[in-house]
């Protein structure tokens, strides 16, 4: 029933895309949420902070919500309700699979909730399975996720360095240097594993370019969709047959679904004959206290345990509501975004971007990340929380070779000196502040945020002076006389408490 070809509602007219795109940008749990600031007033949060974990989507969880009328567990099998949810479990696959263009021939496997788990499962299947290749090449501008994983499943990793545009910033990877290492490493190379779009940078990378070198010495291309999948459209096959991907990762709460698994989408043959990772209920055909027979159906026998059915039913749910705006049209809006916030941002004195702000040499989603100059990154971030409403992330944004490359303070291979051992302390934790884009942002948040770090930029001392660092290890900074403690919000006990009032007074 569901096919890989593009769903037709793609092909709506732009208008109608257009008006779907604006009533969608609205949807979303949270956009409403005020939080008190310094000076005392109340303010809606501008949520600038996607590329850690986008907001969930409000219409996407109303469709999810109606699967959930008839939850019952897939294992059970003859019910109303538990063939429903096997349909649609079932179907969150299909559409998974049709999101990222994969044929008959590749599976989705639901597993971990981002690309961790996933990149970590087929660093070991892959490993596994061609045991004579040892070697994996991956990228300078890695997230943990998509480096760790092959250090410690697969065998040597080797990094190879990004590319710098005429202005000496950095950009997407250096494919002279990735070509060289390919034919390095030739015989034993097992696959390359490559980042979509970079979660410092944003900027992105020519994954069927790389597919297509990795296949000529007979290796494969695993591509972490973690930052891109929300924001650019991704398709497994390439033009050309040898540029098809291999396996691709997503993350399912960067794609405005919190709560829902990731994502491998992987070629099945790659599994031929692999033991499965993990073994329990749901995927045994026979089982008495000396044997058991696994079944060989994929992505079943990857699936073991009860499914994640509400979490699979809000991914594929928003992948659907992104499919019917068309990724296209998504990625379209966020570029223009994009160039308007680099445009503010890097007019502002003392700011310093990081990554090429070519976008013609070096294409980028909305990930824009940055320093402004003599302010530790955490004090940047917690004045922007504090006085300005604004949500962002600091420090290494889990890719710490990368940052420090980033500040001069790694070498070329990403290595950092000894001392850093000891000069990463609280106060000198190095780092950068970084401003992300989701599908509800708009002009106005990129102004809030580039006005005030003018405001910071201009008036340093003036908020320094009311704040200390904190000695936490990870440069944070708190003001002195501005705390809300969390508690004060929210607490789940004060949830139950209010539902056992409300319960008792109806
Ligand atoms: N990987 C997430 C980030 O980039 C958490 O912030």
């Amino acid at each position: 029933m569901f096919s890989t070809v593009p769903a037709a509602t793609t092909h709506r007219p732009r208008a109608e895309r257009l008006q779907l795109l604006e009533a969608l940008r609205t949807s979303f749990d949270g956009l409403d949420t005020t939080y008190e600031r310094a000076d005392g007033t109340r303010q809606r949060r501008i949520y600038l902070d996607s590329a850690a974990s986008n907001l969930r989507c409000t219409a996407a969880r109303a469709m999810a919500d109606r699967a959930m009328q008839h939850y019952a567990n897939t294992h059970s099998q003859l019910h109303m309700g538990a063939s429903l949810m096997t349909a649609l479990y079932d179907e969150a696959h299909a559409i998974v699979r049709r999101f990222v263009g994969a044929p008959e021939a590749y599976t989705a496997i639901f597993c971990g909730t981002g690309v961790t788990g996933g990149l970590n499962r087929m660093a070991r299947v892959l490993t596994a399975q061609r045991p004579s290749r040892d070697v994996v090449i991956t990228t300078m501008m890695e997230h943990h996720a998509n480096d760790l994983p092959h250090r410690k499943h697969a065998g040597r990793v080797v990094h190879v360095p990004l590319a710098h545009d005429p202005d000496g910033e950095a950009g997407r990877v250096d494919m002279d240097a990735l070509r060289r290492a390919i034919r390095t490493h030739a015989d034993r190379l097992n696959y390359v594993a490559v980042t979509a779009a970079s979660n410092v940078t944003g900027i992105t990378n020519p994954v069927h370019e790389i597919a297509r070198l990795a296949h000529d010495v007979g290796a494969l291309c695993v591509v972490d969709a973690a930052q891109s999948a929300a924001h650019s459209p991704i398709r497994i096959t390439g033009d050309r047959d040898d540029e098809a991907l291999d396996v691709v990762c997503l993350s399912g709460h960067k794609i405005y679904a919190p709560g829902s698994p990731g994502v491998i989408v992987a070629r099945k043959d790659l599994f031929a004959g692999h033991e499965p990772e993990e073994v329990g209920g749901g995927i045994v055909e026979f089982v008495d206290t000396e044997r058991y027979t696994v079944t060989d159906a994929l992505p079943d026998r990857e699936e073991t345990g009860t499914p994640n059915l509400p979490g699979a039913f809000l991914l594929a749910s928003m992948l659907l509501l992104m499919e019917r705006v068309g990724m296209d049209l998504i990625a379209e809006d966020e570029r223009a975004l994009t160039q308007y916030a680099m445009e503010r941002f890097t007019a502002i004195d003392g700011l310093h971007l990081y990554g090429s702000h070519r976008l013609e040499v070096a294409e980028r989603i909305g990930v824009l990340t940055f320093n402004l100059e003599g302010l530790p990154h955490g004090l940047v971030t917690a004045i922007l929380n504090d006085y300005f409403g604004i949500a962002v992330r600091n420090e290494c944004f889990c890719a710490q070779p990368f940052v420090r490359q980033l500040l001069g303070i790694a070498d070329a291979t990403g290595v950092a000196p000894d001392s850093c051992l000891d000069t990463c302390t609280p106060q000198a934790q190095p780092g950068m502040v970084r401003v992300s884009l989701g599908l509800y942002n708009t002009r106005a948040d990129v102004d809030a945020a580039a006005d005030a770090l003018a405001d910071i930029a201009a008036r340093p001392d003036a908020y320094r002076s009311k704040y200390r660092a904190l000695r936490n290890g990870h440069g944070d900074w708190a003001h002195t006389d501005f705390n809300v403690p969390p508690h004060e919000l929210l607490t789940l006990e004060g949830a139950a408490d209010d539902w056992v009032r409300d319960a008792l007074s109806s």
